[in-house]
């Protein structure tokens, strides 16, 4: 898939003007959405705060994450024409609102995708993705992080400070993929020591979904993709037993695995009718399917089979209440999740970035980091 680089739009002098000083810089470079495939990196104008509970961060490091791509497919159509996306990022606070307590300019801080109030009813039962005024905002009703500034709203939740010598490329991951793989897939899905464990997906997402589950010693993780060298990561990230799904034929492969038992836990990581199919065609009675694919269309639910084998099936949207922790472990070095990275673009690269992370097999492509290094605008 190619993303049409439109012409790099020009906001005009009236938009370098700031209100309040003349002289500081108010146009950004971001990566645009303008409909399914087509994607700007266009001049936009440098958020300001809005409310006093705001931060504003200059983001160093972001990334693309696979609800992206399922953006730019079309699959979320309440994605407004002229959004700039991005749920992930690292960077550097350059203005904090009046009511924000816990940050200063200049610290160092990671970007949860998750914005939230703390007081609402939602957020007291530590739903924060369903908090009312707030939840997944970033890069989907608000501008995201794939820019060079983003406006954090709650800044006190939705941030967290990193000490300055953290490392960028292993903390982007905590903004989406971990906290999702955790509680989506592995704590959904109740993986239990000596459990027989299936994650359908092996993107991303996926592979911290391996990673996670992994905790919690379960007996056997089997992945199941499409793309040969995602399976081959899988396998060296401590998959026990790999499949090529491309023959139709996982669900048989999983069940001959098993003695026709089938496994524990079915986690779904893709987003598609057919792989929720391979859940359902291979969950043990007792067991827990956890999805955490985002999906734009109804799968069929084969209840005349699982009736009566006593199946949970979750669905979640990251709250991302686990941040704190997988920081920790991330920072003890527990969890490698710079292993994750393939490539590396500056914010310029970011359409060729997305074409990388869209084409992954012909790429081999797992993680793509996006540095802005470009100096601080102050002038
Ligand atoms: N629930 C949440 O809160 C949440 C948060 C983040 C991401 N997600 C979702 O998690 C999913 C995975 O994210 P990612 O970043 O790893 O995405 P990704 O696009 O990099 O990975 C998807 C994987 O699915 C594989 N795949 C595609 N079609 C397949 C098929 N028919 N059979 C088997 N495998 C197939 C691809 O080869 C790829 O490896 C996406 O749907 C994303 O939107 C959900
Ligand atoms: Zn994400
Ligand atoms: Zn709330």
């Amino acid at each position: 898939m190619a993303f049409p680089l439109n012409k790099t739009k020009n906001m005009g002098d009236n938009m370098t003007k700031s209100a309040d000083n003349g002289s500081k810089t108010t146009s950004m470079k971001a990566l645009v959405f303008h409909g399914p495939n087509n994607l700007s990196f266009e001049d936009r104008p440098k958020p300001k705060l809005i409310k006093a509970t705001d931060a504003i961060v200059r983001v160093t490091t972001t990334t693309i994450c696979g609800t992206d791509l399922h953006i730019l497919k079309g699959d979320k159509p309440t994605i407004a024409d002229g959004r700039i996306l991005g749920h992930e990022g690292v960077g550097i606070i350059e203005e904090v609102g009046k009511n924000v307590v816990t940050f200063n300019k200049g610290d160092k801080v990671l970007i949860s995708l998750i914005t939230s109030c703390g007081r609402c009813s939602f957020c007291r039962e530590q739903m924060f993705s369903h908090c009312r005024d707030g939840g997944w905002l970033l890069g989907n009703s608000i501008d995201g992080t794939q820019a060079e500034y983003v406006r954090i709203p709650f800044a006190d939740s939705g941030l967290y400070l990193l000490p300055d010598e953290a490392d960028e490329e292993a903390a982007v991951m905590l903004s989406c993929i971990l906290p999702t793989a955790l509680e989506c897939g592995t704590i959904s899905g109740h993986v239990s020591p000596g459990d027989i464990v299936a994650i359908v997906g092996a993107g991303p997402v996926g592979l911290v979904t391996l990673l996670t589950s992994k905790l919690y010693s379960p007996a056997e993780i089997i992945i199941i993709d499409i793309d040969d060298n995602r399976l081959e990561v899988a396998r060296s990230f401590g998959a026990t037993k790999v499949i090529n799904s491309l023959d139709g034929k996982a669900a048989e492969q999983v069940m001959a695995m098993t003695d026709n038992a089938g496994v524990n836990v079915a986690i779904e990581a893709v987003g598609l009718a057919a792989t929720f199919d391979i859940c359902q065609a291979i969950i043990a009675p007792g067991g827990h399917i956890a999805n955490l694919g985002v999906h734009a269309k109804s799968v069929e639910l084969h209840l005349e089979k699982l009736w009566g084998s006593n199946i949970t099936i979750t669905t979640n949207l990251v709250s991302a209440g686990t941040t704190s922790m997988l920081l920790g472990m991330v920072q003890s070095g527990r969890i490698d999740a710079k292993k994750l990275v393939s490539h590396r673009f500056e914010l310029t690269e970011i359409i060729k970035a997305y074409d990388t992370f869209a084409n992954a097999a012909r790429e081999h492509a797992l993680k793509v980091i996006i540095k802005n290094s470009a100096k601080e605008k102050t002038s």
